[in-house]
């Protein structure tokens, strides 16, 4: 009932903050009408936005502060995070007291890629991967390790390099184990494998599969276990999140590792996603369903919701609706334990720069107001905590 209490005391000083200035709001007119009709009109009006404003951004401080989005999660017993970029991590305060305060997952957006992490054969550079992880663990929050095997961002000796194949198993299998070695036991989930499967379902062709062969995929996840035994295992990837052609590949290649014993906890789906096009709930629903008979946990790993710029209130409120869905399906099924999303505030976003004309994805703005999303998201975990703690009998 701790939530049913604080709720209470949030709406009571809801409404006595509305009302004190709903008083002041009158007096801010009646002082303009006295100063003669138009002017004090204009004055009025003035005053009136200004206060209206004023007072929704308290209002909104309000909520955040009494019950931010990792709270309503603590209590519904799920994750729900972001990626993070070190820089602003590390220059921006306001960006790390919103990720603080609202998140309780994080995944590096770029630090702990191949290129930023082992930029030359014999240089593995930690910084930024030590700077997201030693914040995470300040503000007790998990972290997802992204990515170990990835056909993208990669250092050129990696691109363009020439080795033999016993050369390449040993650069992967020397690559994950001094990662996952170092943060051994500080990273709660690794996306092992990213983006291995074409939209046609075949395995993509990547500079593993053609130096390795296809076993490449069960010797990533084998060597990562055994230089973290207690990290979660995930493949992940991008498209295959409803019912098709490339979920079904990902479900036979995932099928395969576990028939060989190779040590895999989940898949993530990435879940990047318009307006124009989101996967349907219901199908999501059922791809995590069978993913569960597996024994697999799933992951939303990425998710953003862009929209055609520029932005407008209808946009949004459709965006928000599309975050609820997503929200919703997970939090209905056993086996999805995180809800992450990629990025938080439209100041730091991939998407206007991958995709032309797009942008306003995630659920701040680029000033750190929150967006209809928040607020979707956060009504629909407050209500799943309600529901829980119903049937929980408290
Ligand atoms: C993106 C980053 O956000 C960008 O900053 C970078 O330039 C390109 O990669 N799928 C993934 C992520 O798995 O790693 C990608 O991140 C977005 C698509």
């Amino acid at each position: 009932m701790i939530i049913h209490g604080k709720n209470l005391n949030r709406s009571a000083s809801l409404i006595a903050i509305k009302g004190e200035r709903f008083l002041s709001l009158k007096k801010g007119l009646l002082v303009g009408s006295l100063s003669g009709l138009v002017v004090g009109l204009f004055f009025g009006c003035f005053i009136a936005s200004q206060r209206i404003h004023d007072l929704q951004s308290q209002v909104e401080n309000m909520e955040r502060n009494m019950l931010p989005l990792r709270s309503l999660a603590d209590a519904r017993g799920i994750l729900v995070g972001t990626a993070v970029s070190a820089t602003p991590l590390r220059n921006e305060a306001l960006y790390a007291e919103t990720l603080s305060r609202e998140f309780n997952i994080l995944t590096a957006d770029n630090a702990m890629k191949f290129e930023s992490i082992h930029p030359a054969q014999n240089l593995y550079l930690f910084e930024g991967a030590d700077a997201i992880v030693s914040y995470a663990e300040a503000n007790n929050m998990k972290v997802r390790g992204h990515t170990l095997v990835w056909h993208n961002q990669l250092p050129s000796w990696i691109s363009m390099g020439s080795f033999s194949r016993e050369e390449w198993i040993n650069i992967l299998r020397d690559h994950i184990t001094t990662v996952v070695s170092r943060y051994q036991g500080k990273i709660y989930a690794w996306d092992v494998v990213n983006e291995a499967v074409n939209d046609d379902g075949s395995l993509r062709d990547t500079v593993w599969l053609r130096n390795i062969g296809p076993e490449y995929l069960d010797l990533a996840f084998r060597w990562a276990h055994e230089a973290d035994p207690n990290a979660l295992l995930f493949y992940n990837d991008y498209g295959g999140e409803g019912l098709n052609q490339k979920s079904n590949a990902i479900y036979d290649l995932v099928n395969g590792l576990l028939d060989r014993g190779v040590p895999i906890n989940g898949v993530g789906l990435q879940m990047h996603v318009s307006l124009e096009y989101s996967p349907s709930p219901q199908e999501v629903a059922e791809n995590m369903a069978r993913l569960s008979n597996l024994g697999l946990d799933v992951h939303i790993t990425e998710l953003d919701v862009r929209l055609e710029l520029p932005v407008t209130e209808e946009k949004l409120a459709a965006q928000a609706r599309i975050y609820q869905e997503l929200l919703e399906v997970c939090l209905n099924v056993d086996n999805c334990k995180a809800f992450v999303m990629w990025g938080f505030t439209d100041r730091y976003s991939w998407i206007s720069s991958f995709f032309r004309g797009y942008g306003s994805a995630l659920i701040f703005d680029s000033s750190y107001h929150a967006k209809p999303a928040y607020y979707a998201l956060w009504r629909c975990l407050l209500n799943s905590s309600f529901d829980q703690e119903t049937s929980d009998g408290s």
